[in-house]
């Protein structure tokens, strides 16, 4: 197999977008993600689009965007893995790439989710998962499906409310450095619990926002990456799984199986031993507060039924064991579904390579990030591991 590097990234600002339509909106990240790498669209062989879609109209959006954007007559397709998408179209990019198939692939995000009103969009959330036995029949909302794992844990292991707030503290912090993120501003402990219940014990605040938004990444072949930059960031490892659509069928609610197995064939791909001490920063799927503690567990960040004191003792802050989600995460950053994942993988190239400003920006000591990506409650898990050096 090639080596793949990402060579590029772009990110609209997250938020409310009714100033722009989908194709519009993704020409704003992958505008930028072209100039970062240098290439134009005659340079790139292949584009990916990920987006889950159902809130417009749109039905074949990757071709939309690839008129617009000056990519077609290029092959593309259309990506959907949930809230997973992003890492899964960054999969098929690597894929062709690391087969030769290809030299250049952008991977473009996008999700106008605010197309469709609230209820509607939590309904067409609702749907994923097992529709007719969860959905229809039990009417389980995605912070519904969330709360049986919040309850779950924090029953078993005597977390409070009180940690997962602690989870939307920190990521608000750092959100409110990131002019991209959908929300800038900082919230505190009480805000968090006087904030109305959504799904108990999950409140407002324990909740990702529902997102506009874009994200592109640009991946290209180690013989195309040295022409272009001298710092290329390397995908070391990709791993996938998928879990049972049903979650009567899940073995418990104190973690996500299927993250476990993709973070342990990203970790044997990538040749990582998996101490978290070695990593500089991490991105992990934090759409319920309580998903963000079951993410450290299930990367073996902590032991089980301890990620919450790693919270508790902020030692996923700057300066901590491992610092996470200085992007802000889904919590604070946005959640538009499809362009997560790449929005995700785009944080910690730039982290990598030193581009993020102010506060936000990491400790670069080792060289290496993670990105743990879900979609559904498990349903799919993504995580990819990457580095500053090709060879480790
Ligand atoms: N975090 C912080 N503030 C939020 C927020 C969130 N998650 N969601 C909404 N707000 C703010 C809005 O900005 C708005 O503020 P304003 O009054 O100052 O403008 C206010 O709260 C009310 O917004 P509204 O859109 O009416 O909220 P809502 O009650 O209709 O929706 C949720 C809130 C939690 C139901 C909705 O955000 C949601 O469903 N989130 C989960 C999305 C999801 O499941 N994604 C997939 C996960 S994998």
């Amino acid at each position: 197999m090639k080596s793949v590097a990402v060579v590029g990234t772009g990110q609209s600002k997250f938020g409310r977008r009714n100033d722009v339509r989908l194709d519009e909106l993704s020409w704003e990240s992958l505008k930028e993600a072209m100039e970062d790498a240098g290439v134009d669209q005659a340079d790139i062989d292949s584009f990916v689009v990920s987006t889950v879609g159902g809130w417009s109209a749109e039905l074949l959006p990757a071709v939309v965007v690839g008129e617009y954007s000056g990519l077609e007559p290029k092959p593309t397709m259309r990506v959907e893995a949930a809230c997973a998408s992003g890492s899964a179209a960054v999969y098929q990019g690597y894929t062709l790439i690391a087969s030769g198939l290809a030299d250049v692939v952008a991977v473009i995000g996008v999700e106008k989710m605010s197309e469709s009103p609230t209820p509607v969009a939590v309904e067409l959330i609702g749907r994923a998962g097992n529709y007719f036995w969860e959905f229809e029949n039990f009417g389980l909302t995605f912070p519904g499906y969330y709360a049986l794992y919040a309850t779950a844990y924090l029953s078993k292991y005597g977390a409070t409310e009180e940690d997962l707030a602690m989870v939307a503290v920190k990521n608000h912090y750092y959100g409110s450095m990131n002019p991209k993120a959908q929300f800038q501003k900082e919230v505190t402990v009480e805000e968090v619990k006087a904030s109305k219940y959504v799904a108990w014990p999950l409140k407002l605040l324990d909740c990702s926002p529902i997102t506009d938004g874009s994200a592109t990444v640009i991946l290209a072949s180690e013989r195309v990456a040295r022409k272009l930059t001298k710092d290329p960031i390397w995908i070391k490892g990709i791993g996938a799984a998928s879990g049972t659509a049903n979650m009567s069928q899940r073995d418990d609610f104190l973690g996500l199986k299927a993250a476990r197995i993709a973070a342990r064939t990203a970790f044997k791909r990538a040749r990582f031993d998996g101490d978290p001490r070695k990593l500089d920063l991490a991105e992990v799927h934090d759409c319920f507060t309580i998903a963000e503690l079951l993410a450290y567990e299930d990367l073996g960040f902590s032991r089980r039924g301890e990620g919450y004191k790693m919270v508790r003792e902020g030692q996923t802050y700057k300066g901590g064991v491992l610092p996470v989600n200085l992007s802000g995460g889904l919590k604070a950053k946005g959640h538009p579904i499809g362009a997560t994942g790449i929005s995700m993988i785009g944080e910690v190239a730039r982290q990598l390579k030193y581009q993020v400003k102010g506060n936000r920006q990491a400790d670069i000591k080792n060289g290496w990030g993670l990105v743990h990506n879900i979609g559904g409650t498990g349903h799919y898990a993504y995580i990819t591991l990457l580095s500053q050096s090709r060879c480790n």
